[in-house]
């Protein structure tokens, strides 16, 4: 039997537009292509983890409109067990979004229905969180919830991943003591460690202070440059495999999403994030959020001789 990850986050309809470059304040730019495409921090997690291997359920609500049963289908297609995804009254989460040629994005999110994820909606699915290996959690739903989803996966003995997306803050401090894997990027680790992170370096002073702070292991993802894994006792280094470069939308978390899927299904720690790159590799050489997420056998043959 595949392990089980559960999701709680968000689901988002991904208003998606590509144009030479990302426009500057005040400006109008001719785009290239619109799209709709099924997205949402959450839901891409938990699309990545089922693609690649795992047995996913998914904690999280949609607007009653004509969204939110695209955002549902498009998990139910992945055999994701959505019997904890509510439809709410109102509109679901959107996000505007604008890829450049130069595959760079620049996104805004409205919550929408994600919103509504409140710690009662949590409660109401507590079997769910009880039947799981691996708990992700994101910052794309109120920060209550994700606080209180941290703790009771950890009353729970589950192992807690947090991808603190997006963080523009610092986190409370209490969430620290209930997170075994922390993942941020480069920008998200500079706004909880008060360090500016832009190398390896940086990012170990960065990760340093984000355990000093109570997070179990840090994992600080730097694009191209590949990641750094930090458990207070040292440093590991990934190298990124190089791929050329399309659209750089839900990398982040088709990492997350794939190395949550690995570590639950018994690989180390280290294997899980090789595995992790490998998949948010292939995710960027493809358009979209959920479009662009590989499956298992794309990232094995990818890691063949
Ligand atoms: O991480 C990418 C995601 O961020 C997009 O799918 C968009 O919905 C926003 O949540």
């Amino acid at each position: 039997m595949p392990a089980k990850v559960v999701v709680i986050g968000s689901l988002n309809m991904d208003l998606v537009t590509r144009a030479p470059r990302l426009p500057q304040g005040g400006e109008t730019l001719i785009g290239h292509s619109f799209a709709t495409v099924s997205g949402g921090k959450g839901a891409n997690q938990a699309v990545a983890a089922a693609r690649l291997g795992a047995q996913v359920s998914m904690v999280g609500c949609v607007g009653a409109d004509a969204y939110g049963e695209e955002l549902r289908a498009a998990l139910l297609v992945e055999q994701i067990d959505c019997q904890a995804v509510s439809t709410v009254d109102g509109s679901s989460g959107v996000a505007l979004i604008v890829v450049g040629d130069n595959s760079q994005n620049a996104i805004v999110i409205v919550a929408g229905a994600n919103g509504a994820l409140t710690p009662a909606l949590i409660g109401c699915f507590d079997s769910v969180l009880q039947a799981a290996d691996v708990i992700i959690c994101q910052l794309e739903v109120p920060d209550a919830t994700v606080g209180h989803a941290l703790k009771r996966g950890r009353e729970l003995g589950k192992t807690m991943i947090l991808n603190p997306a997006p963080a523009s803050r610092p986190l409370p401090p209490g969430w620290y003591a209930n997170i075994d894997y922390l993942i941020p990027n480069e920008s998200e680790a500079s706004a909880l460690s008060g360090f500016a992170v832009d190398s390896r370096q940086t990012a170990q002073a960065a990760a340093t202070r984000l355990i000093e702070m109570g997070a179990g292991k840090v994992i600080i993802t730097l694009g191209a440059q590949g990641s750094l894994f930090a458990d207070g006792q040292r440093f590991e280094h990934f190298p990124a495999p190089t791929v050329k470069a399309v659209d750089t939308t839900a990398a982040g978390d088709t990492f997350v999403g794939g190395f949550a899927a690995a570590l639950a299904n018994g690989k180390s720690e280290a294997e899980a994030i090789r595995f992790g790159q490998v998949a948010a590799a292939l995710s960027v050489t493809r358009a979209g959020a959920q479009p662009s997420i590989p499956t298992l056998s794309e990232v094995q043959a990818f890691n063949a001789p």
